[in-house]
């Protein structure tokens, strides 16, 4: 994709109810500037609160990020230090900012891995603006689709084990009622920087019917344009859901 885009016309009736964003490139970014990766994620930051500001003032519903997947934890301590720092950062200084915008907050993802602290702010921060009612901003931290699927039916089967309901009465939508995103639709758009063409374990229920798009930029140059850009391309796609065209 070209860095100037002509300026999207976006169709306020067929907006996506909700867009995904796999965020990726920050390394890659960073060691073309020759600086450490760090800085990449510092950027990347910056990225988010543009995303989030682009995305609720289109009249996006529903907006996730993937900032961190259950595999991230492999990474140097160093490097995982410092992305759950910036999340610190972002949960203390973003939030009056999130609520004054109207913006309800949430965190999907396995927060047992996550320092006590990091988890305090998130409980607050979806505290404080669980009321709100504008743009739903959902942060995937420590998320893995596998585990999600997996604890979603695992609690299905305890259901099941204490009698309270029957193996063959079990659905999709009972399922999809277990995983971390049961108070969303699934996402509409899924994009994903970097020039990488993968899923890499995110929303693997969730993105059935999701369109895809693929950013040949790295996550921290990611602003308006690149939203309204990829909206836009959303509008012309043809959505079927399995049927033939009308
Ligand atoms: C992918 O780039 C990016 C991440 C794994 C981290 C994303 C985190 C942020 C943008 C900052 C903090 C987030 C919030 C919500 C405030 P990469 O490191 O995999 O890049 P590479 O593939 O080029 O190495």
């Amino acid at each position: 994709m070209e860095a100037d885009l002509p300026s999207a016309r976006l169709d306020a009736a067929v907006l996506p109810r909700h867009v995904a964003i796999i965020m990726d490139g920050n390394g890659r970014w960073a060691r073309q500037r020759g600086q450490p990766r760090v800085f990449g994620h510092r950027r990347g930051a910056e990225a988010v609160r543009r995303a989030v500001t682009a995305a609720a003032e289109i009249g996006i519903g529903y907006l996730t990020l993937f900032a961190f997947s259950s595999e991230n934890w492999r990474r140097p301590a160093e490097e995982v230090g410092e992305l759950m720092g910036l999340l610190r950062v972002y949960l203390r200084k973003e939030i009056a900012e999130l609520h004054r915008n109207d913006v309800r907050l949430r965190v999907i993802g396995n927060r047992q891995k996550l320092p006590a602290d990091v988890v305090s702010l998130i409980d607050g921060a979806e505290a404080q603006t669980k009321d709100n009612t504008g743009l739903t901003f959902t942060i995937a931290l420590s998320y893995g689709a596998h585990e999600e699927i997996t604890e979603a039916a695992r609690a299905l089967a305890l259901e099941v084990a204490a009698g309270r309901l029957s193996a063959d009465a079990i659905t999709p939508e009972m399922l999809a009622g277990k995983l971390f995103t049961a108070y969303m639709p699934d996402p509409d758009l899924i994009i994903r920087t970097s020039g990488e063409q993968r899923l890499s374990n995110f929303m693997l229920w969730q993105a059935a019917y999701a369109e895809f798009l693929f950013l040949d930029i790295h996550w921290p140059d990611f602003d308006r344009s690149h939203l309204e850009h990829a909206v836009g391309e959303f509008q012309r796609r043809d959505r079927r859901y399995g049927a033939v065209a009308g």
